[in-house]
């Protein structure tokens, strides 16, 4: 089967969070299985940079947007990406530095109207055979708002291709006004509150929704939460009207980068089988990364992690509330990792100031880092208002690093409290609050402090997390059926 794999990140290309990780494991794990799989993205400046081999496929003009620009496909070879890798190429619209979705100062990019419309355009023209003569896709795989316009761009063509629509987070909707709608002379037939129009303006995710022919999420309980008014960002009526096509799929996670055997960015490796020396001793290199000497107290004394995109979903804001009172309470210390919101890093540096020998930070984006703080860490806090799957909960699982998270989303799917019946039949991984808010975040902490006391039973976790199998063949079947 032919299947081409749409996304705007691709890791270790750009990403920005996990959808990167999802858009370079997932087309690999259907390659695995004996699928031709290729995976399209825009041609940001950053990846060209990174690639090499770079061999033009073919050009196409695009009838659309406020100029019909010229757009090559173009094939490129990374060492790190296995699958083949075609590229839309813009260099009007893709040829600039940094982020994929904002500018320097955080703004979206002002044209990403165009940005968008004119990737989904090309993709569909790539799919239906119109670029490249000898190769067409069976099913178009498109995830979250920014491929949002290629199912509704298929709906054109006579035989279409079977359309994917993957929503990675409904946060997002990919909204634009009217007024663009029109400029860009997109068909007058999408506009009806059947088709992409959405509270006046319009959607580029509403459109992935509509035109697909099956939806995914990243969970089953994320899929049942999104037809719900509190977590459905105003999408909650098509959504449950279309349930018959919606499925939740969790996320895996790929062992080959995230792998505490063989993870290159840790000094010390370590296994389920043997958890110890090797995961004290990456904390230590962690500690000693922000003090100049790592004491006895501080090796004895739990390090709680964080590593995230510092926005109002994570519940960055329970942590930084709950830190003075579990300091004054226990003798736990914090590593704080994020980027972001610039609120939150200047509430961060705060308590880093405050307490200089209990809160440390980290603020930027850095791979390395986030490897070394799942692996130092004793606890992970991801206490998330919403997750749509979440994949740092399963990589601190792997690493021995029990989660504190919040009952929802793919978190809900994947963490298995602590409670008596939960530690008698072997199911314990992680500790979870029932609701988003400081207290109960303190409350659950405070268990979690106790418990930590307990080494054999703390051990006997951490195992139970480290020997889950996340593995990606899971859910790629599961794609895999749903392509067939
Ligand atoms: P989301 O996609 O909502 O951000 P996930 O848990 O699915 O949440 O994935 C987050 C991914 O982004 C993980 O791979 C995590 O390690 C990475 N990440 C988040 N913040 C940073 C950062 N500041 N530096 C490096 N990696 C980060
Ligand atoms: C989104 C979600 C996150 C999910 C990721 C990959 O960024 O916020 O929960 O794990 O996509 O699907």
């Amino acid at each position: 089967m032919n299947i081409l794999f749409a996304s705007s990140e691709v890791w270790p290309v750009v990403k920005t969070g996990g959808l990167g990780d999802v858009a370079y494991s997932l087309p690999h794990a259907l390659q695995e299985a004996g699928e031709d799989v290729k995976i399209i993205m825009p041609a940001y400046r950053d990846v060209l940079a990174s690639c090499d081999e770079i061999k033009i496929l073919g050009w196409m003009d695009s009838p659309y947007g406020y100029f019909t620009p010229s757009i090559r496909l173009l094939e490129a070879k990374h060492k790190a990406i296995k699958t083949p890798f075609w590229l839309v190429d813009c260099q009007a619209l893709f040829d600039r530095p940094g982020n994929p979705y904002v500018n320097q100062e955080g703004q979206d990019w002002f044209d990403n109207a165009e940005r968008f419309t004119q990737f989904a355009w090309a993709v569909s023209q790539i799919a239906t055979g119109h670029v490249i003569k000898d190769w067409k896709a069976d099913v178009v795989h498109a995830n979250d708002w920014q491929c949002g316009l290629i199912p509704a761009f298929l709906e054109e063509h006579p035989e279409p291709p079977k359309r994917i629509f993957t929503i990675h987070n409904l946060a997002y909707g990919g909204h634009f006004s009217e007024q663009q709608f029109h400029e860009m002379r997109l068909p007058n037939v999408w506009w009806s509150s059947e088709g992409v129009e959405f509270y006046g303006g319009f959607s580029m995710l509403k459109a992935g929704i509509i035109y697909s022919d099956a939806i995914t999420t990243v969970s089953p309980t994320y899929a049942k939460e999104i037809c719900s008014a509190e977590f459905g960002h105003g999408m909650e009526g098509i959504l449950s009207a279309r349930q018959y096509k919606l499925t939740g799929i969790l996320n895996g996670i790929d062992d080959d980068v995230w792998n505490p055997q063989t993870d290159p960015y840790l000094p010390h490796h370590y296994s389920a089988d043997q958890v110890q020396p090797g995961k004290s001793d990456n904390k230590r290199a962690l500690l000693a990364k922000h003090v100049d000497h790592v004491t006895d107290a501080m090796m004895e004394a739990p390090l709680m992690g964080m590593v995230t995109r510092l926005v109002e979903q994570k519940g960055v804001d329970l942590i930084t509330q709950a830190i003075p009172t579990l300091i004054n309470q226990s003798d736990a210390n914090f590593m704080l990792m994020g980027s972001g919101n610039p609120y939150y890093e200047q509430v961060i540096q705060k308590l880093r100031d405050r307490y200089p020998t209990r809160v440390f930070c980290y603020l930027g984006y850095s791979e390395e880092t986030a490897h070394m703080v799942e692996a130092g860490s004793d606890v992970f806090l991801m206490p998330s208002r919403f997750e749509p799957c979440g994949l740092n909960q399963m990589y601190s699982l792997h690493y021995g690093t029990l989660p504190v998270v919040n009952f929802t989303g793919g978190l809900a799917d994947t963490v298995v409290n602590v409670t008596d019946e939960t530690i008698e039949d072997g199911t314990a991984n992680g500790f979870v609050m029932y609701s988003a808010d400081t207290n109960a975040f303190i409350a659950t902490m405070q268990h979690m402090l106790h418990l930590y006391q307990d080494k054999p039973l703390w051990e006997r976790l951490q195992q139970t997390g480290m020997r889950k199998d996340f593995g990606w063949h899971n859910s790629a079947s599961q794609y895999l059926s749903l392509y067939h």
